[in-house]
């Protein structure tokens, strides 16, 4: 309830020093709320920049101690691993993603190696970094086959369990993989491998150098809207999270973050289980290309994850991770 009135009440007194603004505030920002996403790339020793993305690159995987280091050292609690395979392994059926030595895979191997359980690793589960069309499934007739694909995908998150992943994440939009993954996972004695389920994933103009950085720009002719969800839906995202938990999602994400902050806080306050948001890379590289254009400050990334917090978020992807972190631990 709101009470009070002026000039009794001037809201200003409280904010006028900078000691005074910051007992007031109600939400804070941290490392812990940070999941840093990693590009990755074949070869050796090359860090190869994404060009629609400033200041992120592609990594080979022996880079990865060194990355991972840092993001130990800046307190971030998990990494998600992205492969760009090369075309020559991409195939209509997206075989590469059942294949044992694909980056992905060595990458989750290298890092549970090395890092045991000092930091997450989330994988993606979706076919779109491994198929020639860049779809998430199989296609039949320009359509992606619902559950066939799901037969796939739990096979690929089987496979990415084995090797060490913590966090299997489905980001196909495919129905019933959740309830499925979960099953064949436990079947497996995977009992263990936590479910962040992309449930709320719209068909959004927000991911364009995303695909580009996993070179699946070029190959996908037409959109995903038949399984992503409609932008101008909101009660549907309940629906989807609904289902997802009855499932067995132990937390799930709202994605793209910025135009979404109402469906996070709806999907929050219906459920309150862990709902993760997804800065995108449209939403990073609009805000980078602001800043290096001076057409807005830096303060501006700072802002943009707060609103995260402010929706009800628990934790949020961002590919400003490692730069905010710092900022706030060395500031
Ligand atoms: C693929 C996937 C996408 C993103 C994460 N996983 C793209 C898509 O669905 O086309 C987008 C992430 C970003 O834009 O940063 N299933």
């Amino acid at each position: 309830m709101i009470i009070g009135k002026f000039p009794n009440l001037r809201l200003r007194r409280t904010r006028k020093y900078n000691w005074s603004r910051k007992l007031i505030q109600e939400n804070s920002l941290s490392p812990s709320d940070l999941i840093y996403p990693i590009f990755l790339l074949e070869g050796k020793n090359k860090k190869q920049p994404i060009k629609s993305m400033p200041g992120i690159y592609r990594h080979s995987i022996d880079q990865l101690g060194m990355i991972v280091n840092n993001i130990i050292k800046y307190k971030i609690p998990m990494v998600a691993l992205f492969p760009s395979t090369p075309n020559k392994k991409k195939d209509k059926f997206g075989t590469e993603a059942l294949n044992e030595d694909n980056l992905v895979c060595k990458a989750i191997r290298y890092v549970k190696k090395r890092f045991k359980n000092n930091i997450g690793i989330m994988s993606d589960v979706a076919l779109d970094p491994y198929t020639t069309h860049g779809h998430d499934g199989l296609l039949k007739n320009n359509y992606v086959i619902n559950d066939e694909t799901v037969d796939v995908l739990m096979k690929q998150a089987l496979l990415q369990s084995q090797m060490g992943c913590d966090v299997i994440a489905p980001s196909d939009m495919m129905d019933g993989r959740v309830g499925k993954i979960r099953k064949y996972l436990d079947k497996n004695k995977y009992y263990d491998v936590q479910i962040l389920s992309y449930a709320v994933k719209y068909a959004s103009n927000f991911y364009g150098p995303f695909r580009d950085a996993v070179g699946s720009k070029k190959s996908l002719k037409s959109n995903k809207k038949n399984y992503q969800m409609d932008f101008a839906n909101s009660n549907e995202s309940l629906r989807e999270v609904a289902l997802d938990i009855k499932e067995g999602a132990d937390m799930v994400m709202v994605k793209p973050g910025l135009p979404y902050l109402d469906v996070i806080q709806k999907v929050k306050n219906n459920f309150k289980i862990p709902v993760l948001a997804y800065q995108v890379s449209g939403e990073y590289s609009l805000i980078k290309n602001g800043i290096n254009n001076k057409l807005i400050n830096e303060e501006a990334i700072i802002e943009s994850l707060m609103c995260f917090k402010r929706a009800g978020a628990s934790a949020i992807v961002s590919y400003f991770a490692i730069d905010i972190a710092k900022k706030i631990l060395f500031n």
